[in-house]
């Protein structure tokens, strides 16, 4: 890209404040924004007239007023498909860990209490089987999808909600069950799982209400955005054993993380990551590389391949 561009980079990997976003969108033609750098309307407004692409560097594009870019004549894209499997990945490994504690064995013995580990016994550690048991996924996209083919060959059954219902071929492969009614969905599985991006119809849509649907044995993960649930809500169904426990990679205030969470993670009531969903190294790369192709295809004067339009 430096060949083609004069390139400003953000060295130091962390979040630009307003005003280095301000100033960077009224001197470049180009933004590369990540998900932590919030692109709002208001920024958009006082851009300069050079800004004609927002090459946003992730999949979920929450961060960037797509309606107020396009009436300001700019063209947003994302990195998506890339980071799928990985993001599954993870999914399936806090639907592994929250039932079946592995985080808190880790955690016991690398704690001060490991030396004074007894040995195994019957009662130790137990856990719910994951094996036999059903998942909700909301939001059948892309990566719900291929959560879906991770919990089928670890034995659970696959429920899901979706706007519309996926082609009949992928339903029959996964041997899924298509609910049209999230609220009934939820009073059925045992393990809820949360895919859908992050948009204003999707906001707190696990809502206190729908969480009390969900039945105390039940679990949830949530690997999208942590504003799609309720948080406080969560917390509370947590805090009163009406939920069994919940493993979250998104929180509604990142970096903030709400101490009662923390509280709960302690107890092994939850287990919390810190957004890794998508971190690996050859999913950056990747998405690089997206960042790249939208850049020039666009500058060659054609539709970069992943426009994400208003
Ligand atoms: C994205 O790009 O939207 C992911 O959440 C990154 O992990």
């Amino acid at each position: 890209m430096s060949e083609l561009f004069d390139t400003t980079c953000n060295h130091d990997d962390r979040p630009l404040s307003r005003a280095e976003l301000a100033a960077a969108m009224q001197q470049a033609d180009v933004l590369v924004p990540t998900l932590t750098d919030q692109i709002d309307a208001g920024l958009i407004e006082e851009a300069g007239p050079q800004l004609k692409l927002i090459a946003s560097f992730s999949n979920g594009i929450d961060n960037v007023d797509v309606d107020a870019a396009a009436k300001k004549g700019i063209t947003v894209t994302n990195t998506p498909n890339v980071l799928t499997e990985d993001t599954a990945d993870m999914t399936m490994a806090l639907v592994l860990s929250v039932p079946r504690r592995l985080a808190e064995g880790a955690h016991f013995l690398a704690g001060p209490d490991a030396e004074g580990w007894q040995g195994w016994s019957p009662t130790w550690m137990l856990g719910r089987r994951i094996w036999g048991k059903r998942i909700g996924i909301v939001g059948m996209g892309r990566i719900g999808t291929a959560v879906a083919r991770r919990a089928k060959a670890f034995g659970l059954s696959v429920h899901y909600h979706n706007r519309g219902r996926i082609n009949p071929e992928t339903e029959a492969e996964l041997e899924a069950t298509y609910w049209d009614s999230l609220d009934q969905m939820l009073a059925r599985v045992d393990i809820v799982s949360v895919n859908c991006p992050s948009t204003p119809a999707t906001y707190h849509l696990i809502s206190a209400r729908r969480l009390a649907l969900i039945r105390p044995e039940a679990y949830i993960v949530n690997t999208s955005r942590g504003d799609v649930i309720d948080e406080e809500a969560l917390i509370r169904c947590l805090e009163e054993d009406r939920i069994a426990g919940a493993g979250l990679d998104v929180f509604e205030n990142e970096p903030d993380v709400n101490p009662r969470l923390i509280a709960l993670a302690r107890k092994g009531k939850a287990v919390l990551l810190p957004h890794m969903g998508s971190a690996t190294l050859e999913s950056r790369i990747d998405m690089g590389d997206k960042v790249i192709i939208n850049i020039r295809t666009f500058f060659d004067g054609h539709r970069p391949p992943n426009r994400v339009l208003p």
